[in-house]
């Protein structure tokens, strides 16, 4: 990434399902741009989830649960010596009480919050509409739409009273394309970013700023667990003929929380390499 060093000094920035893959990246990328970044996750190092309640919140959850790809803390100590603040916490987006008690530490902790990363979602809930449970439909909505909802209304007042603010919500290019077998995540995709427009136009008086990104296939662990044959049959699918990096879309986020974006708002963009063009 390319970006100027202390692009976002002095701002205080808040990254939601950050252990792992793009939300790592987005948090990382933050700390070099020079913001104090408050990394958070549904999943810490210092917790252990019991089986069950892992499996409650998804595969993908249960599959990374107590492996070395929860990052949460570990992330915001590899900021710290970037010379930002940085700090580690449990967030369940999920979870109104506790997003209250997080976004009061961050505040606490660092005077401020500048800048929100609505990146946590899950994307596990795969299974054609005969198939489908009302369980998947409501972890795809609860955490995705309903957990975005969640952040947004907590650090809004937090925001309203300093008259600036930055939000980027983590959609998907399938919000437009629609998701075969993933009708929860779709709909869920395509919310969040009707979500951000009604927020722009809200947050407009109070120079609150409020964008969706779309990734496209984006090389995280998650999209990694897909088979071999798969990757490349989704590769061959996009214009630019392979998955994209985190640091692809953590770049575009990085610039979406600067000074400089100050006249971008609403706006849904696809950082997709061409996946959501008609591919020959
Ligand atoms: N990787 C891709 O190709 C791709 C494409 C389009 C959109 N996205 C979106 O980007 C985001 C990150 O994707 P990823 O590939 O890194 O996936 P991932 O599954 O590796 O990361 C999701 C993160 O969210 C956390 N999380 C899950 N439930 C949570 C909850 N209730 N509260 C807080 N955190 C929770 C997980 O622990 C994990 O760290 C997701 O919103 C996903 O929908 C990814």
């Amino acid at each position: 990434m390319n970006l100027p060093d202390g692009w976002l000094s002095g701002k205080v920035a808040l990254v939601t399902g950050a252990s792992r893959g793009l939300g790592r990246e987005i948090a990382l990328a933050l700390g070099r741009a020079g913001a104090d970044v408050a990394v958070t996750d549904l999943l810490i190092e210092s917790e252990t989830l019991s089986k069950t309640d892992a499996e409650a919140h998804g595969l993908l959850t249960a599959h990374f649960s107590e492996t070395a790809s929860v990052r949460t803390l570990s992330t915001a100590e590899e900021i710290q010596k970037m010379g930002v603040r940085s700090i580690g916490i449990k967030l369940d987006v999920a979870d109104p009480d506790g997003i209250r008690t997080a976004v009061s530490e961050v505040y606490e902790r660092f005077g401020r919050i500048d800048i929100l990363v609505n990146n946590a979602g899950v994307m596990d809930n795969m299974a054609l509409m005969d198939k489908h449970t009302d369980r998947m439909w409501e972890r795809d909505i609860g955490i995705n739409l309903t957990g975005t909802y969640n952040c947004i209304k907590t650090v809004w007042p937090y925001m309203k009273k300093a008259r600036w603010g930055r939000i980027i919500n983590v959609s998907s290019f399938v919000g437009l394309s629609g998701a075969y077998a993933q009708p929860g995540y779709g709909a869920a995709k395509a919310g969040i970013i009707g979500l951000s427009r009604s927020m722009a136009l809200e947050g407009a008086r109070d120079k609150i700023t409020v964008n969706a990104v779309l990734p496209g296939f984006i090389e995280t662990e998650a999209l990694m667990l897909h088979d071999p044959g798969m990757l490349d049959r989704i590769r061959s699918r996009i214009a630019l003929k392979r998955l994209g990096k985190p640091g692809e879309v953590a770049s575009v986020i990085v610039f979406l929380s600067s000074e400089s974006a100050g006249y971008i708002t609403g706006a849904a963009i696809p950082v997709t390499g061409g996946a959501d063009l008609f591919v020959f």
